[in-house]
């Protein structure tokens, strides 16, 4: 979209997974400095986004004012601004939000106004909501979502525009004539393996519709939870970086464990998620429950992700030359997860754990080096 934004996928966190309607603006502060003092900030985790909830009433202008447990939104922006990180916030074309806010409905042009006043980065905006006044049909709510996406663009504020709904009308087909950066895909997601990898895997038949400036967002991340295992865990942040997705953590960032965070921070890992192509992943084979896909990066090399939905620990291999003629002479690889060279060979062997991860990134190996 002519906004320019978002030619990687977006990362940061967002408040809804964790704090539902218990979001506060000290919340948000204490979120902001977990994100410098983890290093999530330095990882690129940079928007920090207010979900649903924060909405009062509206003064005598119309013009839309924060709840008692926001108070003084530009205050909050700018303390956001002062760590070197953005502000992300909520609404919906409705009169009322999903959770029963206030909505934009009326006020779009107003609102846009207000926001980018307050110093607003990032606009997630909610159909839900809207339902209670318009028909859900792909004509409202592609014109609403036109309205709001206009609206941003005439406040001259560079906002990241977020559209939320639940993968109604192949909104991938029609999403980036509204303006917006990123939509929704899928219903919301949950924390448990079901949901996620439902949502994961489903986003592989509809990567041609997503690349730099526009992509499909299958929800956000649910790493530090709780209701996932590590594997699991890994699985998403593998597979959201793979497809490539927007990254938007969703937990407490103050009481991180380790594995958390190694979860969140792996920077190998990160790397495959912002590659600058932002080409998409595809499957290279389905075999048992293992899902093996490919993606290419800007720098020539592959990354391969054997991923096991199964129950059970799955023997894995792939010989190289599946990967390319380039690939027929040997390779250096990488374990993203463990870290480690993978020995060379003229394939790869390897078991994956239930629900688990392994990813590799591949070069050819050198011409005369074998
Ligand atoms: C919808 C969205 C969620 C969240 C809630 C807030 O359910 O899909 O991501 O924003 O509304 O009310």
């Amino acid at each position: 979209p002519a906004n320019g934004l978002a030619r990687t996928p977006p990362m940061g966190w967002n408040s809804w997974n964790h704090f539902a309607g218990r979001i506060t603006a000290a919340d948000v502060r204490d979120m902001a400095d977990a994100m410098v003092a983890t290093g999530m900030r330095d990882a690129g985790y940079v928007y920090v986004n207010i979900d649903d909830t924060w909405e009062g009433e509206r003064d005598a202008s119309g013009a839309i004012r924060p709840n008692d447990k926001f108070g003084d939104m530009s205050a909050l922006a700018a303390y956001v601004h002062a760590r070197g990180l953005k502000l992300g916030i909520y609404s919906s074309p409705g009169g009322k939000t999903c959770a029963g806010f206030a909505g934009s409905h009326g006020h779009e042009d107003q609102d846009a106004r207000t926001f980018a006043a307050w110093g607003v980065d990032f606009l997630k905006y909610d159909y839900c909501g809207a339902t209670l006044l318009y028909p859900v049909t792909r004509g409202n709510q592609e014109a609403l979502f036109r309205r709001m996406g206009h609206a941003l663009q005439k406040t001259g504020r560079p906002i990241v525009y977020s559209l939320s709904q639940s993968g109604d009308f192949d909104i991938w087909t029609w999403g980036p004539q509204t303006g917006a950066n990123m939509w929704r895909t899928t219903p919301d997601i949950s924390d448990n393996w079901e949901s996620m990898s439902k949502r994961g895997f489903r986003q592989l038949d509809l990567t041609a519709w997503s690349g730099p400036g526009h992509w499909n967002d299958p929800d956000m991340l649910e790493i530090g939870n709780g209701g996932m295992t590590a594997d699991e865990y890994r699985t998403q942040m593998s597979l959201w970086s793979i497809l490539p997705a927007p990254l938007l953590a969703g937990n407490d960032l103050r009481t991180m464990n380790t594995v958390t965070k190694e979860i969140l921070l792996n920077r190998e890992v990160i790397a495959v998620d912002q590659d600058p192509a932002g080409t998409p992943a595809r499957r290279l084979e389905t075999r048992g429950e293992v899902e093996v896909l490919v993606r290419d990066m800007s720098d020539g090399s592959i990354v391969v992700g054997f991923f096991n939905r199964g129950d059970q620990t799955a023997k894995v291999g792939l010989d190289w030359r599946r990967l390319g003629d380039r690939f027929g002479h040997g390779v250096a690889a990488r374990d993203l997860w463990r870290h480690t060279a993978v020995t060379p060979g003229s394939a790869f062997t390897g078991t994956v754990p239930r629900h688990g991860v392994v990813l590799l990134r591949v070069v050819p190996a050198p011409i005369g080096t074998n």
